[in-house]
C-alpha cells in the first residue's frame, strides 16, 4: 500500500526509515519531510495543518495509510476531517481523532481525565481570567517551586516553573493575559515533583495497546542538565532506571486506567499515546499525555522495534490489536542531537553540512535539514538526531557520541554526555 508520513522533524525521519522496511509499503510519502527523508521516500512540500492539500495528495497518490506525527493536524482533527469524507473515509489514521487528542490539546481536560480515573498525578487546580483572583490566592499559599501550564498548544514553551509567589502570581497573570494566546486562557498550576523524568509509549487500537520500549528524553541544552529547556537533546532507551517493577507499577497505575478510562469516557482513541512520567522513590506519576510519538525519544525507541511497523499500524486499523506481541531488541539505542549554535533562542539556517557519511556505528535522522542542489543545509533548531544500536549502553552512548562529532556544520553544537548519567 501507499503510506503517507506527515512532518518533518527527525521522529518522522525514524518513521520513514523503518515504514520503507515493511513489505508492506509500495510507495512512500513524507510531506513536507526534511532533507534526509527523500532517501526512504518521495518529499512533498505541503503543510500538514492545510487538510484540503493532504487530501488532495492523498487522492493523487492513492495513498492508503497516513501517519500523523505532530500533535497539531490531530488535535486540530485530522482524523475527523478524514472520516467526515466519503473520498478519505476508508483510508487509515494512524493517530487519535479530536476527541482522543484532547488528551495533549487540553492540559485542563487531560487533569480532570486523570483525577476522574485515579490515575497518579502531580496536585493541581486550573484558572481563568474571571477566577484570576481565586488564583492569585492560591498561589500565595503554594509551596515552591510552583508550575504553572497553559491549557493549550503552545509549541512546547506553554510550562513554566516559578521560584517564588511573586514570579507566580506575575506569570499567571501574563499568561492569562494572552501571553500563549488562546492557548493560556485557562492555566492549570501544579504542584512541583521531584524526581527523575521518562517517558513511556503506547500504541493502541482502542480496545488492546502494546507497551512500546520506555526512554529518556535529556531537555535541557547544557552539559549535566544544565541551561534552557528544549525540544530534546537525546534520547536513550531503554532506561536501567525503569525496571521490570517499576514498568509493571506503570502499566498497573498508569497505562490500564488510561486505556479503560478512555473506554468509560466514551473515546475511541487509536494511535499513540506518551505517558509523560516522573519516577518519584519508587512510584510513577504523570505529568503530561501526548497524543503522539515523542521527538527525539522516537529515533531511541524505533530501532528496538523488530516487527513491521506497517503490519501494526494496519492492526491499529483493524482493531486486531490483541493479535499481536512487539518483539524488541534487548540492545540500547542512544541518540544525540545535533543543534544549531544559538538554539534554543535565535540560530541561523542555511549552513552546509558535512561529514554525514563519515559516520561509523549510527543512523543519521535527519531533523531539521533541506536539500538544496544536491547540498544538505540546516533548517531548523534541532539539525540531525544520530542515533546508535548497540549491544551494550555504553558501546551505545560512545558510538552516538563519536559519530556525532564526525558531523560538521558552522554553529554546530551537541551535549556530549547524553545518557553517560544512567551508567
Ligand atoms: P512539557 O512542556 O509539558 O513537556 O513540560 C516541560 C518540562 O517541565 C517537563 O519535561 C518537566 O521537566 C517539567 N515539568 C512539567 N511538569 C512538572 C512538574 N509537575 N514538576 C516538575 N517538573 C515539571
Ligand atoms: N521529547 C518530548 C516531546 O516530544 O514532547
Amino acid at each position: 500500500m501507499n503510506i503517507l508520513i506527515l512532518g518533518s522533524g527527525g521522529r518522522e525521519s525514524a518513521f520513514a526509515w523503518k515504514i520503507a522496511q515493511s513489505d508492506l509499503c509500495s510507495q512512500l510519502f513524507i510531506a513536507p519531510g526534511n532533507g534526509g527523508t527523500g532517501a526512504f521516500g518521495k518529499n512533498v512540500n505541503l503543510n500538514p495543518n492545510n487538510f484540503e492539500a493532504v487530501k488532495a495528495l492523498v487522492l493523487k497518490e492513492n495513498i492508503e495509510m497516513v501517519v500523523v506525527g505532530p500533535e497539531e493536524p490531530l488535535v486540530n482533527g485530522i482524523h475527523d476531517f478524514f472520516l467526515a469524507d466519503a473520498a478519505l473515509a476508508q483510508i487509515h489514521v494512524i493517530g487519535p481523532k479530536k476527541e482522543g487528542a484532547i488528551l495533549e490539546g487540553s492540559k485542563d481536560f487531560s487533569k480532570q481525565f486523570m483525577v476522574r480515573h485515579g490515575i497518579p498525578a502531580p496536585v493541581s487546580q486550573s484558572f481563568t481570567t474571571e477566577t484570576l483572583q481565586q488564583g492569585l490566592d492560591y498561589l500565595n499559599s503554594h509551596i515552591l517551586p510552583i508550575v504553572l501550564k497553559a491549557d493549550g498548544l503552545a509549541a512546547g514553551k506553554g510550562v513554566v516553573i516559578c521560584e517564588t509567589v511573586a514570579e507566580a502570581q506575575e506569570e499567571l497573570k501574563l499568561m492569562l493575559g494572552g501571553k500563549f494566546g488562546n492557548a493560556g486562557s485557562l492555566v492549570v498550576i501544579e504542584e512541583y515533583l521531584t524526581g527523575i523524568e521518562l517517558s513511556v509509549f503506547v500504541l493502541t487500537d482502542g480496545q488492546n495497546y502494546l507497551i512500546l520500549p520506555e526512554a529518556k528524553d535529556y531537555k535541557k541544552i547544557g552539559q549535566g542538565d544544565s541551561g534552557l529547556n528544549t525540544g530534546g537533546m537525546g534520547s536513550v532507551s531503554p532506561v536501567p532506571f525503569a525496571d521490570e517493577k517499576f514498568l509493571n507499577e506503570v502499566e498497573h497505575s498508569i497505562i490500564i486506567p488510561t486505556i479503560e478510562g478512555l473506554k468509560k469516557d466514551g473515546i475511541d482513541y487509536t494511535g499513540f499515546i506518551f505517558f509523560g512520567l516522573f519516577k518519584v522513590g519508587d512510584n510513577p506519576l504523570i505529568i503530561e499525555y501526548n497524543c503522539r510519538m515523542g521527538d527525539p525519544e522516537t529515533e531511541s525507541v524505533i530501532p528496538r522495534i523488530e516487527n513491521d511497523l506497517v503490519e501494526l499500524f494496519q492492526a491499529v486499523a483493524d482493531k486486531k490489536l490483541m493479535d499481536y506481541q512487539l518483539n524488541v531488541s534487548e540492545k540500547t539505542a542512544a541518540t544525540v542531537m545535533i543543534v544549531a549554535g544559538g538554539y534554543p533562542g535565535d540560530y541561523e539556517k542555511g549552513k552546509a553540512i558535512t561529514g554525514i557519511d563519515n559516520i561509523r556505528k549510527s543512523t543519521a535522522f535527519h531533523a531539521g535539514t533541506s536539500l538544496e542542489g544536491g547540498v544538505v543545509k540546516t533548517n531548523g533548531g534541532r539539525v540531525i538526531a544520530i542515533t546508535s544500536l548497540q549491544d551494550t549502553q555504553f558501546e551505545a552512548l560512545q558510538s552516538a557520541t563519536a559519530d556525532a562529532a564526525r558531523i560538521y556544520f558552522d554553529g554546530k553544537y551537541f551535549r556530549e554526555d547524553i545518557g553517560f548519567d544512567l551508567i
